[in-house]
């Protein structure tokens, strides 16, 4: 009874707060970083940065990058601009706490002033919760939440070499809490960096999977931007723009890789569902993609792009004008078709879309019995965060996720040589995805 009345409270009070969250939030000036664009536009900022005056600069990577050689060139500009610099390769990814800690340690004992974001969004989202933890000698647990930090970091230089989170342009930063097996949210426009470059050069060898998941992982941004009860018209045009961009570029991305137009439109269309999400914000996707993540580690992009139909199938009835809008833009359907057939033609052109770059339809890692912690956790995230066309309730959310389960059949032996069959099929694709419920690293 009191749990019933906890909920209903919950259903009345929060859409209010969250609209007047919504008001502060489209008017809030938000900095927008200088972006260069193109090959080599990643060494031009190692040498802007170079004639910055910087006492050092402290350059956070991961052990992937730095093993394959993608930090050298930026770090010979920097000498031969004559910037001194500190390394810190250490993050992997979902940047767990005490890695994060390590790099403040780091960041400190360097004596650095100016920090470079050199890797995906794990290790941009280090980088920005290094430099604020370090400026206000804070544990980065206390900053959880919306500006909870009295100082600014040291200026922040990104250089994405993944095109999906956006973080160079975003307000927010994700860590993970690996004890607690949960992600965190860290949100201040302070930690916006000042200058990114987008140079698709470094994305050629990104794998399939990890390409595919990432840019999944911007077509969710732009999504749920656009279905925002937060949304501006500059977000719409921004979101609009990154849904038509990555429909071209990603399935090219996926297999042509070293295809730098592709890339660079990928790495330009994360970017803008970046700061179309970062005013507008995300919604139920990502609220139960973080649950993905926090406890079975699941990377960000492929949750999101398991669950993204189904969150959109939830919404379709509420989200029709605006998933209708998005067909258009497409050019899906006919002028004349109804707004809830092209809101359906367009949730069934983004799992056209997912099941053409091998993503898999459901989740391996996910178990039963975790549903309703999983649904608490997804539906408080997005009840005290995400402006969404369809509140969704914990009995809401447990539906969705049992649709993710893996499949088991009624007699086990066979369910094993299903698994078999499907797994030995998606490594045979490359696509370990499926294989293992994850994606692969790069290392795959
Ligand atoms: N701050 C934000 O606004 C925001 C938005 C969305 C997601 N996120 C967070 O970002 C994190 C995910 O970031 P991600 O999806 O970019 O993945 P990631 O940074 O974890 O990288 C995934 C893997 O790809 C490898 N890799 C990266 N670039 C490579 C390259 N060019 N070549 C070869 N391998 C490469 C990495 O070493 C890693 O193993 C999650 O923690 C997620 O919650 C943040
Ligand atoms: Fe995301």
């Amino acid at each position: 009874m009191a749990q019933r009345i906890g909920e209903t409270a919950r259903a009345l009070a929060l859409p209010l707060a969250k609209k007047a969250a919504g008001l502060v939030t489209r008017a809030i000036p938000i900095p927008r970083p200088t972006l260069l664009v193109g090959p080599g536009s990643s060494v031009r900022l190692a040498e802007a940065i170079a004639g910055f005056g910087h006492r050092r600069v402290f350059v956070v990577a991961d052990p992937v990058l730095a093993r394959l050689g993608l930090v050298d060139p930026f770090l010979a500009s920097l000498e031969a601009g004559g910037c001194r610099h500190e390394r810190f390769d250490e993050v992997t990814p979902d940047a767990p706490i005490p890695i994060v800690e390590r790099g403040i340690e780091a960041f400190r004992a360097a004596r650095c002033d100016a920090i470079v974001a050199f890797g995906g969004g794990s290790v941009m989202d280090a980088a920005k919760v290094i430099g604020l933890a370090a400026a206000n000698r804070r544990d980065p647990r206390t900053l959880v939440g919306y500006f909870r930090a009295f100082a600014g970091p040291a200026p922040i230089y990104a250089v994405p070499t993944t095109a999906g989170t956006g973080s160079e342009v975003t307000v927010a930063a994700v860590i993970s809490d690996p004890e607690a097996g949960r992600k965190l949210v860290i949100a201040d426009t302070r930690i916006v960096p000042q200058i990114a470059a987008l140079d698709p050069e470094l994305m050629a060898g990104l794998p399939r999977a990890v390409t595919a998941a990432t840019g999944m992982d911007a077509l969710t941004h732009a999504i749920e931007a656009y279905i925002s009860g937060w949304r501006t018209d500059e977000s719409d045009r921004l979101a609009e723009t990154a849904v038509r961009a990555i429909f071209q570029n990603l399935p090219i991305a996926c297999r042509s890789g070293r295809d730098l137009v592709a890339r660079e439109r990928m790495a330009l269309a994360a970017t803008w569902a970046g700061m179309a999400f970062t005013r507008a914000n995300v919604g139920n996707v990502h609220a139960i993609a973080h649950q993905l993540g926090g406890r079975y580690h699941t990377p960000h992009g492929l949750a999101n792009a398991i669950v993204l139909p189904h969150v959109l199938r939830f919404c379709v009835a509420e989200a029709a004008p605006r998933l209708a809008a998005l067909a258009r833009a497409l050019g899906l359907g006919k002028a004349r078709d109804a707004e809830s057939a092209l809101a359906r033609r367009f949730i069934a052109e983004v799992e056209a879309l997912a099941r053409g770059i091998g993503i898999p339809e459901r989740l391996d890692a996910l178990r039963a019995s975790d549903i309703p912690a999983l649904a608490e956790a997804a539906c408080w995230e997005a009840d005290t965060n995400y402006p969404v066309p369809r509140r969704m309730d914990e009995a809401d959310c447990a539906t969705i996720l049992r649709k993710l389960l893996p499949e088991v059949s009624a007699k086990p032996p066979s369910s094993g040589r299903r698994r078999a069959a499907r797994t030995s099929a998606a490594a045979r694709k490359g696509n370990a995805s499926t294989a293992r419920g994850r994606s692969p690293r790069a290392t795959d």
